[in-house]
């Protein structure tokens, strides 16, 4: 799981954003095996390196840094604010930050070919379904490769304002794309808009 390492990678991708304005669409390829850190002032290009080999001494740090994190739990008020409303605190954060936070999940083709696969002109017909898609930084690279006449993509988000950026967005494509409004956690279980049982 290398979650931590996103949070701070894209940490770092927002504090430049108020310069560089939106990333998406702007991430070569890279490949995997090969990210080899040699300049410290890199730190920031990937999501995580390759060919890492952790000292005694990094190891010491993180155990400390854990420690020092059980020393300050999220407070019982924050915890219940934010558990119970999540859509809205996401969509506040879609407010705030627009699609310039995520950077493109480039490591997706290399870590999941299948999904590209299903993107060349002899494919199957096939429909990926993508939920919590954000401001599209996973869906848009999927559908910009796309030469599949018969591939249906639908991304859905319980923020309004992340489907919103997607629709809007000059990269959608409707022939082959769906962004709609969705609550995985729905108490009632119903599926997306425009998604039918067993279709996915
Ligand atoms: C870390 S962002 C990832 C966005 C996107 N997948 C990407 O690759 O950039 C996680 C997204 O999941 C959405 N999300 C979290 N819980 C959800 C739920 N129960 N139903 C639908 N979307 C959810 C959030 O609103 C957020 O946009």
């Amino acid at each position: 799981d290398n979650t931590g390492d996103q949070n701070a990678v894209e940490k770092s991708d927002f504090e430049k954003s108020d310069t560089e304005g939106s990333r998406i669409g702007r991430d070569l390829p890279f490949e995997f095996g090969k990210r080899n850190l040699t300049e410290e002032s890199d730190v920031w290009d990937h999501n995580a390196w390759d060919n890492v080999e952790w000292g005694e001494e990094q190891v010491q740090q993180a155990e400390e840094k854990i420690k020092e994190q059980f020393k300050h739990p999220v407070p019982e008020f924050d915890k219940k604010l934010y558990n119970e409303n999540p859509a809205r605190y996401w969509d506040i954060f879609y407010k705030n930050n627009k699609e310039n936070f995520f950077k493109d999940r480039k490591w997706l083709q290399i870590e999941f070919p299948i999904l590209y696969a299903s993107t060349r002109k002899d494919a199957e017909p096939v429909t990926i379904f993508e939920i919590g898609c954000g401001a599209g930084n996973t869906f848009f690279p999927i559908l910009k490769d796309n030469e599949n006449e018969n591939l249906r993509i639908i991304a859905a988000d319980f923020a309004p304002r992340a489907v919103e950026l997607v629709k809007n967005s000059e990269q959608f494509n409707p022939k082959y794309g769906h962004a709609t409004v969705w609550d995985l956690a729905n108490p009632d279980g119903n599926l997306p808009d425009g998604v039918e049982p067993h279709s996915v």
